[in-house]
């Protein structure tokens, strides 16, 4: 998964974006997608996906029954999201913005039963984390979850030095070709806990370097 931080490159030629991820990842970035869709999207739910890139998750969760908006600052992304859409027949479920997190605070409170992310979160700066978390926890129905996965800072100093032995090389390559980068996320758990929710699970890859939350906005506070 530490093969991530070539995501920029991809996001630069975004109708080989799904393409590349599954070929990096193996297929475990859409095998994600699944596993995050299965676990916590319903019949009926209103989700909120925050980065929705190409849309293969947006679309996932409308197959699964759920109305999806679906946001992100591409629009070359969103173009390539908007044909796949298309394609699966979910266009009546599916809602797509060109905004970014920043655009958050126009969306009504306690309005979503789902927030979900992939692989947006490690290109958000620490204060776009704060700020999205903050909104996800408002626009959340009481009960409702927020899931995120995506690539994070191992937590021992061995794996640390481990990831960055792989990553620093890629990141300079990233960075020459695209002039952008990815941060891996660190102590996101913490951000997830002070924006007030409550984390149901965490489960890291065997590397340590990617990460799932799920957590809960309370019932009642
Ligand atoms: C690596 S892609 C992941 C796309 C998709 N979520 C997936 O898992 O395939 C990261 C996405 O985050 C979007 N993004 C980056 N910064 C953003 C921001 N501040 N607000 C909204 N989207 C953002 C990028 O445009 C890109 O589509």
């Amino acid at each position: 998964m530490s093969s991530y931080v070539y995501m920029k490159i991809l996001e630069s030629q975004p109708e080989r974006y799904d393409r590349g991820i599954a070929l990096m990842s193996l297929g475990g970035a859409d095998r994600c997608k699944k596993k995050l869709v299965h676990e916590n999207v319903r019949p009926g739910f209103k989700v909120l996906e925050i980065g929705c890139g190409t849309g293969t998750m947006a679309i996932l969760a409308a197959l699964a029954g759920a109305e999806v908006l679906g946001f992100d600052v591409s629009d070359a992304m969103l173009e390539v999201a908007r044909g796949k859409i298309d394609d699966s027949g979910m266009s009546g479920r599916i809602r797509l913005e060109e905004t970014g997190v920043s655009g958050m605070d126009k969306l009504a409170d306690d309005s979503f039963d789902l927030v979900m992310s992939t692989l947006v979160f490690s290109e958000l700066s620490h204060d776009e984390r704060v700020y999205a978390l903050r909104h996800a926890y408002r626009v959340l129905r009481p009960g409702g979850r927020l899931a995120i996965a995506d690539e994070a800072r191992p937590e021992t100093l061995a794996r640390r030095l481990a990831h960055s032995a792989i990553r620093i090389p890629l990141l300079i390559a990233t960075f020459v070709l695209t002039q952008t980068t990815t941060r891996a996320v660190d102590g996101l758990s913490d951000l997830v806990l002070e924006a007030r929710f409550r984390i149901e699970s965490e489960e890291r890859s065997s590397l340590d370097s990617f990460l799932y939350l799920v957590a809960r906005k309370e019932e009642k506070e």
